[in-house]
């Protein structure tokens, strides 16, 4: 007898972002933006209000779940993406992490591989569990046709924060370490990718449709250590995802990456490809003619300024990329003081509504 209950393939069909990640080019195309849930919404930061520590609210699942609801609630967008962070990982490890009011992220960097006992493996598990739960509320409240977008950072943009102690404009810090000492960075590049491995399959299990691998600090390397430090490991967490997972599609986002974008491709197995602001739209073109999806890549601060630059950009966006596999996004997260009414203008614009 036919089984009448949908099969796991039929509801990833109905899921616009999932089709596109299969090869398909949609119009319009599956919407989603980088950073949707966060500060530019009140409803936002009346939760984050209540939930004490900015780690508070990412391993409190039912308060991580509503964030994780709320842009897709306001603005009908095609996925949600998980609210968590990418220093979760760090955090994870027992390292300390601390997000400090106007500052960002600080950390006790683990500078040396000296400092790498520090970070204690076997205790991932206990800490990744209530970010697990909240996957599994958000896939049990969302519409089975937005797809569900778990994450991880990359190995190579954790470790620059783990060794600054903080963000830093050129990631010298790593970067330094990388060349001293090739092999005791390569031990944290190899924790981070085990651990970050455990993360996302452990996101899967929940109930994720489809992950992203944010290398947001990608384009600070040069071609050897860029193979090494962000092709290699993004390859090993790739191919074992894949092997666990073969119908979860995955999107790599190697920020800045320029023309390093196109060997990321081929080399790590991505079936897409984030690409950033500053990425022209016939090099995106031509990565989708590589047989990779592309997303991207709205200047976020054009959708700060809306009005006519934003809806002629827009067009020439969607102009750009008809019959290619495309997911509109912007190039780089959201910023703070975005007007919400930008966005539902774009989300508008995008689906071919907007005035
Ligand atoms: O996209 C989403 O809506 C999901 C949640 C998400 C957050 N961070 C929530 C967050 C995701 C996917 C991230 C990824 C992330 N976090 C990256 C990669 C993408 C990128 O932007 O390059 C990086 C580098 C981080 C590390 C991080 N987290 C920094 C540098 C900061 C401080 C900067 C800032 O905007 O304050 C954070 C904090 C953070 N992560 C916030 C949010 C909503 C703001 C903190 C708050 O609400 O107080």
């Amino acid at each position: 007898m036919r089984d009448l209950a949908p099969s796991a393939k039929d509801v990833q069909n109905s899921q616009g972002l999932v089709r596109v990640l299969q090869g398909q080019a949609l119009s319009p195309p599956p919407i989603w933006l980088m950073r949707q849930a966060g500060r530019y919404l009140p409803e936002y930061r009346a939760v984050r209000e209540k939930a004490g520590s900015f780690l508070d609210l990412c391993y409190t699942p039912a308060l991580a779940a509503e964030v994780t609801l709320q842009p897709v609630r306001r603005f009908g967008f095609d996925a949600a993406i998980l609210f968590s962070d990418i220093l979760v990982v760090p955090d994870a490890l027992g390292q300390r992490v601390a997000f400090v009011e106007g500052e960002g992220p600080l950390l006790d960097p683990v500078s040396c591989a000296c400092h790498l006992v520090r970070l204690d493996r076997g205790g991932t598990a206990a800490k990744f569990a209530p970010v697990f739960d909240t996957v599994a509320r958000v896939r049990q409240d969302l519409p089975r046709e937005t797809a569900l977008i778990g994450f991880c950072g990359a190995p190579w943009t954790v470790a620059t924060y783990m060794v600054a102690g903080k963000g830093s404009a050129d990631q010298a810090e790593a970067r330094l370490w990388a060349y001293r000492d090739r092999t005791g960075f390569g031990s944290l590049i190899d924790i981070l990718t085990e651990a970050s491995i455990a993360y996302l399959d452990g996101q899967v299990r929940a109930g994720a449709d489809v992950l992203q691998i944010f290398d947001s600090w990608a384009g600070s390397l040069p071609e050897a250590e860029f193979d090494a430090w962000v092709v290699a490991p993004t390859k090993r967490i790739v191919t074992e995802l894949k092997a666990r997972h073969p119908r979860v599609p995955i999107i790599g986002f190697p920020r800045g990456a320029g023309t390093n974008a196109s060997r990321y491709v081929s080399a790590t197995g991505v079936e897409g490809i984030g690409c950033d602001t500053a990425m022209p739209l016939e090099a995106m073109r031509a990565l989708a003619d590589r047989g990779v999806a592309v997303q991207g890549n709205l200047d976020p601060l054009l959708l700060v300024a809306g009005g006519s630059g934003l809806k002629a950009r827009v067009g020439e966006m969607l102009k750009a990329m008809a019959g290619v596999p495309f997911i509109f996004n912007l190039g780089h997260g959201i910023v703070p003081q975005t007007p919400p009414e930008n966005v539902a203008h774009l989300v508008a614009l995008v689906r071919g509504k907007g005035g």
